[in-house]
Formats: structure tokens, sequence, C-alpha cells
């Protein structure tokens, strides 16, 4: 499914829930962005209607944390650890290397929208340094060829999905 797509429907189900409920904000994001797998602009608008709030207020909540996303991302988002014990384990070797092979810069998606490339100041696994996170799976003490591995697998999965 084309991500940039916005379903409705999809929409209205999970506001639904919530209906009313201005302190279910922060959880009905949640719910959208599980859904969608982004924040979609045009949903700001009917989920400020549904809890009785200003669109500025939505938006100001989605912007304001760093965990919500107004673009699509990729099916697989990786997220490369680019903290001190990670640093001096070789991360900025490994970044570049998924960098290099993916194509894309931090915070860029994929055309075919299968990954989005991020990094992030640590991802509390220091003892598995070099980490990083495909979507919810953790992946330590990375070289060159256990990332090979890792993207080839994800690359593979998508495939056969
Ligand atoms: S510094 Fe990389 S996981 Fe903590």
């Amino acid at each position: 499914m084309d991500p940039t797509q916005f379903d409705r429907e999809k929409l209205a189900a999970v506001i639904g829930k919530y209906q009313d409920k201005k302190w279910a904000l922060i959880p009905l994001l949640q719910d959208v962005q599980e859904v969608f797998g982004f924040i979609p602009p045009e949903s700001i608008e009917p989920i400020a209607d549904a809890l009785q709030m200003f669109p500025s207020e939505v938006q100001g909540v989605v912007t304001f944390y760093s965990g919500f996303s107004l673009k699509p991302k990729g099916r697989q988002v990786l997220k490369v650890c680019r903290g001190t014990a990670c640093h001096v384990k070789g991360s900025r070797t490994i970044l570049r290397m998924i960098k290099k092979d993916l194509g894309l810069e931090e915070g860029e998606t994929s055309e075919d929208y299968q990954f989005t490339l991020e990094t992030v100041a640590c991802l509390g696994a220091c003892f598995l340094a070099p980490t990083m996170m495909v979507n919810r799976d953790y992946y330590g003490k990375l070289n060159p060829t256990k990332v090979g591995a890792v993207l080839g697998e994800y690359r593979k999965e998508d495939k056969e999905a």
C-alpha cells in the first residue's frame, strides 16, 4: 500500500475510540501512528474536532514529541546509535556503510518506502556496542559483515511479504 494514500475510514475507526476524550490525545496519536506508520497531516483536523481542541494544539503536540512523525516512514526504520560507547566501537564506519548500502542520508526514506534511516544518541544497550535497531529488534556488536547480513535479510523478507 502506498503510505501517502490517506484512508479516511481507517482514521475514523481509530478516532471513534476516543471521541470527546480530550485527555486521550497522546494515546490517540500513538494509535494513528501505529495504523498509518506516521501522523498524516490530513488527520490533524479530524482529531482536533473529535477531542474538541484546536488543530494548532494537536499540531503542537505532534511536533513537540520526537516520537511522532508527520512524514511517512519506511516499513523498516533503522536507528543507528551514535552515542559515545558505540562511537568508540566504530559506529561511524557502520553508519557510513549503511548510508552507502541504502543510498540514504540520515532522516531519509527510500523511494519504495522500504527503509528509513535515523540516528539516535543512545539505544540503551551500550554493552552491545556498536548497536542499531530495525523497528523493534536490536542488533549489537555490529561489524560490516553482520550489517550486510541484516540488511540482506530484511530485503529478502520484504520481497517475500
Ligand atoms: S551508546 Fe550506543 S547503545 Fe548506548
